[in-house]
């Protein structure tokens, strides 16, 4: 985590002073815009989840996580990628500012979520990274979106980005031991617990599978209304 202190020089050798300072001084009013778009989706994904609650007497999402990235976590993107220094590439390239992680039971509850959010009105699909079907070499599982929503400001419209990943449980509970570990060995994880990371992902990847197939075949007797006796 990078902290920026005034009174001593910032850690980025390939930004000039003044385009530093002007970049923390915007800042707040981009992070303003994205805090209200983060707010829509939410909004949005909350009323999903209480319509289909009410239509189908069932409910995809277990849990929503959300986040506005910290102006320290932004410049330090825009340092590791490279990005130019002003505030127009930070809202062109930086499209995680505003974040939300959604957990469902099961991998199809994924695909459902995500077509429902696209199909919103005025939410429009920018990025679509399908890391369950091609997981990442690490054992890695998630949807990734990026959505792109107006935001009413004062006078004048403007549109952001919002990251959604959508996961299952397992998979989230998997990517969270991941990450700590990941930052607990500053990124040089030795490879023994790299190895069992894998094979645990393997195993949260047979887990889903296993508990979607018990789910379909629960939703088959849902609705033809009896157990099927063998
Ligand atoms: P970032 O610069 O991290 O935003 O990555 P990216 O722009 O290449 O996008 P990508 O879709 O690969 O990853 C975006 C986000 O997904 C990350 O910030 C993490 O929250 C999550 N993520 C991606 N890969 C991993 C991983 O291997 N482990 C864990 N725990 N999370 C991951
Ligand atoms: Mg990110």
């Amino acid at each position: 985590m990078v902290t920026l202190n005034p009174s001593s020089p910032h850690p980025f050798p390939e930004a000039e002073d003044d385009a530093l300072k002007k970049i923390m001084a915007g800042l707040p009013l981009i992070r303003a815009s994205y805090r209200i778009g983060l707010e829509e989706v939410c909004e949005r994904i909350e009323l999903l989840r209480q319509s289909l609650d009410q239509d189908r007497d069932y409910n995809p999402i277990e849990h929503v996580k959300s986040r506005l990235k910290t102006p320290e976590s932004i410049i330090s993107k825009v340092h590791r990628r490279g990005y130019a220094w002003t505030l127009d590439s930070i809202r062109d390239n930086v499209r995680d500012i505003a974040g939300i992680r959604i957990a469902c039971s099961f991998v199809s509850d994924i695909y459902q979520v995500s077509a429902l959010l696209q199909k919103q009105p005025d939410i429009l699909l920018v990025e679509y990274k399908d890391y369950i079907r091609t997981p990442k070499p690490n054992g890695y599982q998630s949807l990734h979106l990026i959505l792109q929503v107006p935001v009413a400001l004062s006078g004048h419209q403007e549109k952001v980005f919002v990251e959604v990943q959508i996961r299952t449980i397992a998979m989230d509970f998997w990517a969270s031991l991941e990450h700590k570990i990941y930052y607990k060995y500053d990124k040089a994880v030795p490879q023994h617990l790299k190895d069992e990371l894998k094979k645990a992902a393997d195993t949260v990847a047979q887990l889903d599978n296993k508990m979607e197939r018990i789910h379909q075949e629960m939703q088959q007797v849902k609705n033809s209304g009896s157990p099927s006796r063998p």
